[in-house]
């Protein structure tokens, strides 16, 4: 990785990182684009990582501002799968010829660290996935007896830099002050491949912010960084009818466009070159056209299409109108087979993980070793 925030032409500090978010000029957003796809091409290839996703359980106990799935709405269905329902799910990601999986869930006490080890370790032993994390905040307990269960990856937005911000859409539990970064440093020191990431839009997310959780993703050389535009989910204090009283002043407030969310992608590809940036499923519910194909010719090297089961998945709706909703995983691997041929991309074969070892050694997991 570059010692000086440069890529290239392109300096990354703080202030010329906010000026290319602001940039409208053709031209100049033509060189972002091109110089984002050099170094997508230069620093991981043409192959494209499929990661199956398994959304593991719609319970949260969160109250976070922006979430359809936040534990004050009332009157939602509520699943857990079971592990076998788990297990078939990866399965079928291995039959469709995805490296990894990743079990995703709202921040559920009912999926133990005991449930969690015992599904990774069944995943591990019976296919040769990859498999990440991302069940939200956890305890240092939880998160090591599924590192040692054989756990590769977890993923943990930080969801915006701006600590007001932060606090403001993501209130702590009572008594319990939410510190992302340090379980992100926490997960690193275990052994994870860890993730991040932020949605580009949220009301009270200003071009400084925006520029400041870009800066952020390089300092701590993540290894995973997903990026999409915040969707407003009615049954949610920013998505409702008050939403307008969170916005900043009009001239600071950042859109959650497809624009602004591609200039990001691109501009963190050129900070982290040779981190793995989804094409993600906000961005592409929201251009469902070519929102996938922008991304990935544009920094991004990795799709996440989901595998949970058609009536699992329906209930799990972080914001309405998702793409893909209803299509079974074949379809969406089929479909992602032509749109990725299209822009003359591959599918990657095998993990994917950023570093050539999947397993960084400073904890004993019982799988790898
Ligand atoms: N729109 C877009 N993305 C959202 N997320 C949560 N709610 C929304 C929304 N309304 C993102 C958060 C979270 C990830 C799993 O989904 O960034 O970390
Ligand atoms: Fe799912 Fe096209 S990617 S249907």
């Amino acid at each position: 990785m570059p010692s000086s925030p440069e890529s290239g032409s392109f300096r990354l500090d703080h202030a010329s990182l906010k000026a290319w978010l602001l940039e409208l000029d053709p031209e100049s957003l033509q060189a972002l684009w091109a110089e984002a796809d050099r170094v997508r091409r230069t620093c991981v290839g043409d192959a494209v990582h499929l990661r199956g996703l398994i959304e593991v359980s719609s319970h949260c106990v969160r109250h976070c501002l922006y979430c359809g799935l936040r534990a004050p709405s009332a009157g939602l269905e509520r699943y857990r799968m079971e592990a076998g329902e788990i297990l078939a799910c990866a399965h079928e990601a291995v039959r469709l010829g995805y490296g990894s999986v990743v079990l995703q869930g709202g921040e559920d006490p009912g999926l133990t660290q005991a449930f969690i080890a015992d599904v990774v370790r069944a995943i591990k032993q019976e296919t040769p996935l990859a498999v990440t994390l991302s069940l939200g905040e956890r305890s240092d307990a939880d998160l090591l007896a599924w590192r040692r269960a054989g756990a590769d990856r977890f993923l943990l937005r930080f969801e915006t830099s701006d600590p007001v911000l932060y606090r403001r859409i993501h209130p702590d539990l009572p008594g319990i002050p939410s510190d992302r970064f340090a379980q992100l440093r926490r997960m690193r020191d275990m052994g994870y491949e860890i993730g991040t990431g932020v949605m580009v839009g949220i009301p009270g997310q200003t071009w400084d912010t925006l520029a400041a959780d870009l800066l952020r993703f390089r300092e701590l050389d993540m290894d995973m960084i997903g990026i999409g535009p915040f969707l407003p989910s009615p049954r949610t204090p920013l998505g409702g009818a008050g939403a307008s009283t969170f916005q900043a002043p009009p001239e600071q407030q950042v859109p959650n466009d497809e624009l602004t969310t591609l200039k990001a992608v691109a501009l963190t590809r050129l900070a982290c070159p040779d981190a793995n940036i989804p094409s993600t499923t906000a961005l592409a519910t929201l251009d469902r056209a070519q929102g996938r194909e922008l991304a990935l010719l544009r920094g991004a090297n990795v799709v996440m299409p989901n595998v949970t089961p058609l009536p699992f998945r329906a209930l799990y709706e972080i914001y309405p109108g998702k793409a893909c909703l209803t299509e079974t995983p074949a379809t969406c691997q089929g479909c992602l087979e032509n749109r990725l041929r299209s822009i003359g991309r591959t599918m990657a074969k095998g993990p994917g993980g950023r570093k050539s070892t999947l397993c960084k050694d400073s904890v004993p997991c019982d799988f790898h070793h």
